[in-house]
Order: C-alpha cells, then structure tokens, then sequence
C-alpha cells in the first residue's frame, strides 16, 4: 500500500471517532489493510518430533507464576523470593489475596464494557488525541506512529482527574479501581524493594516511583474480529511504567514472550496480573525485567475482550524535573538517568514498533567490542 493511500486510510478510520467497535458494527467481514501486521518470528509452531500425547493427570500449567499475598502474613521471605524469581525472569506474575475487592473488579470490567457498547454518538465526545486531556477515548494511541494497528480501542484515564471529564459509565468503578490498585502497587514495590536487598520503602519514597501520587489507567475494549490471524490486538512491546497491575476478563488472549516463544496468561478468576515495566527494568539496573507482550485478537465466535491496565509511573510536575537512573548500589550503572516526561515522550513518539524503548537510554558497554 502506497504510503499517501494508508495515510489517508488511518485518517478516515480515525475521523470516525467509532474505533474498532465501529468497524464491527458496520458488519466488516475483512480485517482492512491498514490493521494487517506482518507474520511473527515468534510464532512458529513446536516441531511435531517434540509433541507428547496429551497427559490426562495434567493440571492445565502456566509458566506464569500465581503468587498468593496472603502469605505475607507468615512467610515475608518465602513471598518476597517468588517475586524476586519472577521479576527477574519472566518479569510477569498473577496476585490473588491481593485485597482488591472481587465486586470492585467485576464492576470495572463491566464499565469499561458498558461504555465500549454505547452507541458512537455517546463516545464520540470523549474521542481525542490531545494529551493536554485527561480522559481520551481513542483506537490505538500510536495510530500515525506504528508499522501497523491493532483491534483495540481505548479509554485512557489519567488520574486523578475531574469527575464531569469521566463518562458516566465509568465514573464510580474505574476510579475506585485505581485507588486500590495503586495501594496494592504500592505494597508490591515494598516487596520487589525487599526483593532488591533494600529497605521496604526504598522503592517508592527513596527512588520516587510513585511522585506525583497520580496513576494512568488504559481500560481496552477487544471487539471479535473476522480475521485475528491478519492482525494482533496488541503489538508486541514492554510498558512504559515502572510496575503495571492489569485486570482482565475470562476471555484470555494476553501472551508474554518466554524464551523466544509466546505463553499465554490465562485468565485467572480473582486474580490481578503484575509485571516489571521498562523504568523499573532501568532503575534495577537490568535486575528485574520488563518482558515483551502481546494481546492477539480475539476469535470472531467470542465475546468482546475488556482489560483494565493501571500504570504505576511518576505524575504531574515531577514527570518533568525527576530523573531516574540505575540504583547506585548496582554497579556499574547501564543507563543514562532520564526523566518520566523524557522516556513517555521518546516511548510514544515511536509506537509500538516491536523494538524496547530502553535502548535508547543504555549505555555503551564496557564490553562492546565496537568501542
Ligand atoms: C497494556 C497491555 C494487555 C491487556 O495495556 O500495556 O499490555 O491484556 N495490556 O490488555
Ligand atoms: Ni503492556
């Protein structure tokens, strides 16, 4: 496709104001071209020499650890040593136990749901691209950014932020969510400071990764499509935050890339998913990490797919004068310090092109042999 004709494609497409859920209404039976993503490196399927019968005994396994935090109240070592393991490998876990009322997540999930469905005329207000808003209802953020787009639309809410710029449908669960969850992060960075050999607090007060006491929440609608093999509902990439809990519904689709291949994080009831964002990954110093996932788009005999991200991340005034660099301690340093303002606005600039935003922030290595 000529470069001017998906321009213009992508501009129509955004002028709509209806996202991908418009698409849907309007009955499209092809994934149009503009949403096409090129095939995965990492999708080959297992060689047929390493397939086992199915095992009937098998409990359906994750390689995605379910970490119980009730166990906190007798074990703090024995917690703090799973975090510790998965936030240095698969940079991905699930909490249950975690405190977040099950009521209040079922609540946010139909939100999110409930807004998603209303008809465009009722969303079409909330749609923008302008960062100076607080609450913007979009398809895809990087749309003019990356190689290509995902089936996935967006409310994007950052908070705190005024009651009458949230749509009604969202307006008592999403912020109460929130609320909880960024106590839950704030616990969770008790335990990874712990995990780190630090002091509890070290993570939050000494190194300011909660400033600005705000937190960005992307509630994402995955409408069915027609043709999810054509496309992904999100692109490959590693989030700009230091630490994200993320809800999902039962509906599953969401993989993380382990050892070259995908594995799902299958929905588990209750639970809430945790993982290491790339500012976290920087400030360990590559001690945690912040792995690469993917949502792929959901089958067209299922229901619509609902999330609710939470992004733990340095707000308001101290985005911009903070910088953050590797933890003294952990030497020698592999990142130059930058600013939250500094690495959202280089993450964003690039889309999600496959590629880690950290890269641009790594120092050259004493032992590259190019210098
Ligand atoms: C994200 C993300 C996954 C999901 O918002 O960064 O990875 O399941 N979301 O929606
Ligand atoms: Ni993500």
């Amino acid at each position: 496709m000529a470069c001017s004709d998906r321009l213009s494609q992508l501009k129509a497409f955004d002028d709509t104001k209806a996202g991908v859920k418009g698409l849907v209404d309007a009955g499209v039976a092809a994934v149009p071209p503009i949403f096409h993503h090129p095939p995965d490196p990492h999708a080959a399927p297992v060689p047929p020499i390493f397939h086992h019968p199915p095992d009937p005994h098998a409990a359906p396994a994750s390689a995605i650890p379910v970490v119980d935090l009730a166990a906190a109240a007798n074990d703090r070592a024995g917690l703090v040593a799973q975090v510790r393991a998965a936030a240095e490998t698969l940079g991905f876990f699930q909490v249950v136990n975690h405190g977040v009322p099950a009521e209040l997540l079922a609540e946010t999930l139909a939100s999110v749901k409930r807004f998603n469905e209303e008809p465009a005329e009722a969303k079409r207000p909330y749609y923008s691209r302008d960062p100076a808003r607080r609450v913007r209802y979009q398809s895809n953020f990087d749309l003019f950014h990356a190689p290509a787009a995902s089936w996935r639309d967006t409310l994007f809410l950052e908070l705190p932020a005024p009651e009458e710029e949230i749509p009604p449908a969202c307006r008592g669960a999403v912020p109460e969510y929130a609320r909880e969850a960024r106590g839950l992060g704030a616990r969770l960075l008790e335990l990874l400071s712990e995990a780190l050999g630090l002091h509890a607090r070290y993570l939050e007060h000494d190194a300011g990764c909660l400033d600005g006491g705000g937190v960005a929440v992307g509630c994402h609608y995955y409408p069915p499509c027609p043709e999810p093999h054509l496309t992904l509902g999100t692109a490959k990439h590693s989030d700009p935050s230091f630490l994200t809990v993320l809800l999902q519904d039962g509906v599953g689709g969401l993989q993380v890339l382990v050892g070259g291949r995908w594995v799902d994080v299958p929905p588990v009831p209750g639970a809430l998913v945790v993982n290491i964002g790339d500012l976290l990954q920087l400030v360990s110093n590559d001690r945690f990490k912040s792995v690469e996932h993917r949502v792929v788009a959901t089958s067209p005999a299922a229901a619509a797919r609902v999330s609710a991200a939470c992004f733990f991340r340095t707000t308001g005034a101290a985005a911009s004068t903070r910088a953050y660099g590797p933890i003294t301690t952990l030497k020698p340093p592999r990142y130059r310090s930058v600013t939250m303002a500094e690495f959202l606005g280089y993450y964003k600039g690039k889309g999600l092109d496959g590629r880690s935003a950290l890269d641009r922030f790594r120092l050259p290595s004493s032992d590259d042999p190019c210098i």
